[in-house]
């Protein structure tokens, strides 16, 4: 019996692998290393100190991913696999949609075809929109503004038509805040392809002298010191939050549950420069830069219903997640 990572050997499934195998758990990983390189899987292994089946698979390719199912008993499914970045997918929408709709449907269709009904979707906190109040509840309107977001929309709605067409299935929906950070080794974390649009990297690439400085787009939006507000978790966190919807999916009984997965916490663009000059000792040169288009002022969770479900909570503070960021950052860019 075996998890199925899909999308495991990237920066957000990497971290949940580690967990998943230090826990105990047989995995196997599915990535077609669009976007992470087969390096993570001896990373993996070297963390975990556990092994594991690897497939560089791509999840429109049937055929082969249906060789995952026949050759493993899999018993549930994680799935990250995806192309995330927001800006990429306005120039590339039919990209967005074939990958992330159509992969996803592909294993779906797997899934039912092996009896496998239990999935746990990376979703987002993008689905909130510009969101009426805050904190951010999962009951909360949803719409999006890009087609990464719309992707997620309809992925979420594609996995609740299944159920309601097939009560068998347990479909556990987890939207992620901002996951930033890195595994505390150093060894493994966030390395975006070219210049960061995210802003974690993008600090991480002013401290390494690799970019001159911080943008902060905008500083007369409607929060205490006019920028940008964001929950940020650190990845380990959220992957420990996967472990915990394993757990839940296994006791479920045929259910859809959504969760938000995030500290509840809302910081700045500045307090986050703050926190991690103050953790890592080094200063980090900004400037006030326009809006960004399609940025919201503020987005924090209300965390309550992962917490009272699934018995998860965020432990790792700010500093910690600046902490951890530099450190993979100092071991692996420089
Ligand atoms: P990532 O790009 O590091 O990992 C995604 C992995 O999926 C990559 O290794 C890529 O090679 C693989 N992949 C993409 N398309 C594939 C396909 N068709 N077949 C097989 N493999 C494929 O991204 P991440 O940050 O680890 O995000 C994981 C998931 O979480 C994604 O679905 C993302 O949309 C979602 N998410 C991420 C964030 C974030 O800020 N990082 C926030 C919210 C939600
Ligand atoms: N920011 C800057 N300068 C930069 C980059 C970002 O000031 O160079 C600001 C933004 O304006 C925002 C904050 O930093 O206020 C965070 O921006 P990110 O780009 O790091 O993250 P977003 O909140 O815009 O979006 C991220 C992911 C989305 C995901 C969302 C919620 O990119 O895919 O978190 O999970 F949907």
């Amino acid at each position: 019996m075996s998890i199925l990572v899909t999308g495991g050997t990237g920066f957000i499934g990497s971290h949940t692998a580690i967990e998943l195998l230090e826990k105990g758990e047989e995995i196997v990983i599915v990535d077609n290393l669009c976007n992470s390189k087969i390096e993570m899987c001896d990373k993996i292994k070297e963390i975990s100190g556990k092994d594991f089946k690897f497939y560089k698979v791509d999840l429109l390719d049937r055929e082969n991913l249906e060789k995952v199912f026949k050759e493993n008993d899999i018993t549930e499914v994680i799935h990250f696999a995806g192309l995330k970045a927001v800006g990429e997918s306005c120039e590339k929408p039919i990209e967005y949609y074939h990958n992330n709709i159509t992969g996803t449907l592909v294993l779906v269709d797997l899934m039912r075809k092996y009896k496998c009904k239990n999935i746990v979707f990376s979703s987002s906190a993008t689905v909130y929109g510009k969101p009426k109040e805050l904190p951010i509840k999962e009951d909360f309107p949803l719409s999006t503004t890009n087609p990464y977001g719309t992707t997620k929309l309809m992925i979420e709605q594609i996995l609740t038509d299944i159920h309601k067409s097939d009560d068998e299935w347990n479909v556990i929906i987890l939207r992620y805040f901002n996951p930033i950070g890195a595994h505390e080794s150093g060894e493994i974390g966030e390395n975006p392809n070219g210049i960061p649009n995210n802003i974690m990297p993008y600090i991480n690439y002013v401290a390494a002298d690799k970019l001159d400085h911080l943008n902060v787009f905008g500083n007369d939006y409607d929060t205490p010191d006019g920028t940008g507000v964001r929950d940020y978790i650190h990845v380990v966190d959220l992957a420990l939050g996967h472990l915990k919807a394993i757990d839940k999916i296994r006791k479920m009984n045929g259910q859809v549950e959504i969760y938000n997965l995030g500290t509840g916490q809302g910081y700045s663009v500045l307090e986050l420069v703050q926190n991690f000059e103050k953790a890592n000792g080094i200063k980090i040169k900004y400037e006030i830069a326009e809006r960004r288009p399609g940025d919201i002022a503020a987005c924090y969770a209300d965390p309550s219903k992962a917490k009272n479900e699934l018995g998860w909570v965020a432990t790792r503070n700010l500093e910690q997640m600046c902490r951890d960021s530099w450190r993979y950052t100092e071991k692996n860019l420089k």
